[in-house]
Formats: structure tokens, C-alpha cells, sequence
């Protein structure tokens, strides 16, 4: 498929543009004074951000465009165009319509599937760590929390989540990939597990970073969600379609599931963010520039790593968890005095440090710095 845009294009807008720095020149990006966040240098106050996961190469151009355009028609309610969207991702992921809905980005699934398990009453259980947002509501409305410690490798053991599922459980929420963990779980086992516990209780996979996987052993659970009522998939365009502040986020669940969680929604998602993403999704062109750049921001951490020798876990996302043998905080300050800003720190691991992927000069310059503070 073609789309006309150049690599130049993409950029157009970006850091890298407005910095002066041409794609690829990565090695000059060295002090300080030449690195640039939003245009202006960076500093403590002005970080580049290796903290929230987010797509530093922004929103696809074409969408941008298609979005400051649909703004002339936002003062209007539109509850139509979702079904446009919906419909298209049903084809790409080759399931029915009426098993796809649109929302305000993942959480609102997410905080809506809590809810969901929280009225039911009993547990809630869920691998420790990782990602918080579903935990919340469910504990809010009365769901009690069983975490289930990851494996000694920092991966989620189905085994280990089954011996915790008694006749108490209403709720599994399984993170695939897992964060801060960037871990994956087979697809083979995860399929039975997902048949075996959705028996009794309902199974929630939130696949936020689905689509930087490239893995064969990895596969999304979508396809389940036709035929069992209790099995849930959460996928957001807030990563590798770069809209985490514009808000797209999607539910795949069967129909009766979707008028259950329906309650807890207000059912309204912005036009302009719609047809952004109708946009976003059809042009699998940029999609695969970003992923492609993800991989290489990983490898140029990755060797840090193993330069310093720090224990990591292979990531199948857009961000890196590592062992920095002190305090993450410590660690957090300290890069941060060279407008460095890396994630927080995460129970129950005191020492790991969790790094969003950038643009490669940038993580270039973040393992510079690294390197000369701690290595
Ligand atoms: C695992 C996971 N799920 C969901 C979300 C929330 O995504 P959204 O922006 O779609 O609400 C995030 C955000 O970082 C995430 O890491």
C-alpha cells in the first residue's frame, strides 16, 4: 500500500524537525544544548518524555489534518460516525460489528469493566505488577484484590493466576503485553486459559501494545469474544497511532457483554477523534514507520543494558524495564537534572526502572547520560 507521505513528512511538525536535526543524524545529538523537546531546549522543566509510553513521532499527518478539519463540525452531537470506525476495525480484526465499540480512549473500558466486576461482587484477580486503572473502579465498588506475584523471569504465570482463582473469582484482568513488565504470554496457553476460566468468571485482556508484537508465539484474543460472553479485549490508539490525548480507545466483547458494560459509558467519543482514526487505522504505512523506529530506540537501550550488564526483560512494547540496582527515584531525579524524565517507580520492585522509547538520537542521549551518571 502506498500513501504518498515521505519519511520527511512524518516528521514535519516533530522535535526532530524543529530542532534542526535531519532524520538519522542521531550521533550529533550529544550535550545537552542540542537536544530539543516541543521546539525549545531541554531542561528539568522541558524533559523529553520516556515516561508514558507514548509515540514520540506524534499523530499521523494525514489524521492530523482530517482532525483540525472535522473540529469545524464539533459543535454538533454525532452518534452515528462511531459505527464507521467500528466497522473498520471489525474487518481488521475479522469479527463481527456489533462485537467492536469505540470509546474515550481504553480506560473507559477499562474503569467500565471494573465497575462491571466490582458490582459482582468477590475477587478480582490479576497479576502484581501491572496496569492499575481497572483494579481502581473494581475495588471502588467492592471487589476484593488478589494479586499473583509475576515469576522469577518477571513473566505472568497462568499457573500461578490459576491457583489463585477459586469459586470467590468474578474477574481476571491479564495485561498482554504486561506493564510495567513489558512481558508476553504464549498464545497457546493463554487461549485455554482463557476458555477454562471464562467458564466461571469473566476474563479481561487489555492489549494496549498489541501491535508492536513481533513475535510468533503472541497472538490477540479477539477471536474469542464471538462466542463467550465472559471474555473481554481492550485495545487502544493511544501507543502506536499516537492519540493518547486525543482519546480512541476500543472494547471487543460479545453483545450481551456490551450492553453490561454500556451502563457504566457515557457513549459519547469526539467526532473529530473518530474520523482522525478512521484515517489512522487505514494507513498501515505510518503504523509500520513507528513500530519500525521503536524497535531500533529498543536496541540502542538494550545495548546499555547489556554494556553495564543490568538485567532487562525483552520488550515487546515501546518502553524497557530494567534492574538499575538502586532506587528508581534516585535514578528518576537524577536524569531528570539533564531533561531526561523516565517512568516512576513500581511495587514491588524498588530497583526497576521502566524507559518509554523515543526517537533513537534521543535514546542515544539518554544512555550517554546514563552511562556517564550511573554506569
Ligand atoms: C496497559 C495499558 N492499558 C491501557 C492504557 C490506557 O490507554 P488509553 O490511553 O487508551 O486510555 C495504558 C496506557 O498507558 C496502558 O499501558
Amino acid at each position: 500500500m502506498t500513501t504518498g507521505i515521505t519519511r520527511r513528512d512524518w516528521l514535519v511538525g516533530t522535535t526532530a524537525v524543529a530542532g534542526g536535526m535531519v532524520f538519522g543524524s542521531a550521533a550529533s545529538a550529544q550535550d545537552m544544548s542540542e537536544m530539543m523537546n516541543m521546539g525549545e531546549p531541554i531542561s528539568k522543566d522541558n524533559p523529553i518524555r520516556y515516561t508514558n509510553n507514548e509515540n514520540p513521532y506524534g499523530i499521523n499527518p494525514k489524521a492530523m489534518d482530517v482532525i483540525i478539519k472535522a473540529y469545524k463540525r464539533a459543535h454538533l452531537y454525532n452518534f452515528t460516525i462511531g459505527r464507521e470506525l467500528t466497522g473498520l476495525i471489525a474487518d481488521i480484526e475479522n469479527i463481527p460489528s456489533e462485537c467492536v465499540a469505540v470509546g474515550a480512549g481504553s480506560s473507559e473500558f477499562l474503569v467500565a469493566a471494573g465497575a462491571l466486576c466490582g458490582i459482582s461482587g468477590g475477587d478480582l484477580v490479576l497479576p502484581h505488577p501491572t496496569y492499575a486503572t481497572l483494579t481502581r473502579s473494581a475495588s471502588a465498588l467492592g471487589a476484593n484484590i488478589i494479586r499473583v506475584p509475576v515469576e522469577d523471569d518477571m513473566s505472568i504465570g497462568l499457573d500461578s493466576m490459576r491457583k489463585a482463582i477459586t469459586s470467590d473469582t468474578t474477574c481476571v484482568y491479564l495485561c498482554n503485553p504486561n506493564n510495567p513488565i513489558p512481558s508476553i504470554i504464549e498464545k497457546t496457553s493463554l487461549e485455554e486459559f482463557c476458555l477454562e476460566v471464562s467458564k466461571k468468571a469473566m476474563v479481561v485482556i487489555d492489549e494496549a501494545y498489541y501491535e508492536y508484537v513481533r513475535d510468533d508465539s503472541y497472538s490477540t484474543m479477539a477471536h474469542l469474544v464471538k462466542d463467550n460472553p465472559n471474555i473481554v479485549i481492550l485495545r487502544t490508539a493511544s501507543k502506536v497511532h499516537g492519540f493518547a490525548n486525543v482519546r480512541i480507545g476500543f472494547v471487543f466483547a460479545h453483545p450481551d457483554t456490551m450492553e453490561k458494560l454500556r451502563i457504566f459509558r457515557s457513549g459519547t467519543t469526539s467526532y473529530p477523534a473518530i474520523m482522525g482514526a478512521i484515517t489512522s487505522y487505514k494507513d498501515t504505512e505510518y503504523q509500520k514507520f513507528v513500530i519500525d523506529k521503536n524497535y531500533e530506540a529498543l536496541d540502542i537501550v538494550y545495548k546499555m543494558f547489556e554494556e553495564l550488564g543490568m538485567r532487562y526483560v525483552k520488550s515487546h512494547t515501546n518502553f524497557v524495564y530494567a534492574n538499575a540496582g538502586r532506587d528508581a527515584m534516585e535514578v528518576r531525579n537524577k536524569l531528570l537534572e539533564s531533561g531526561i524524565l523516565i517512568g516512576r517507580k513500581y511495587d514491588p520492585f524498588p530497583n526497576w526502572i521502566r524507559i518509554s522509547t523515543a526517537k533513537p538520537h534521543e535514546m542515544e542521549y539518554l544512555t550517554r547520560i546514563y552511562k556517564r551518571d550511573f554506569g
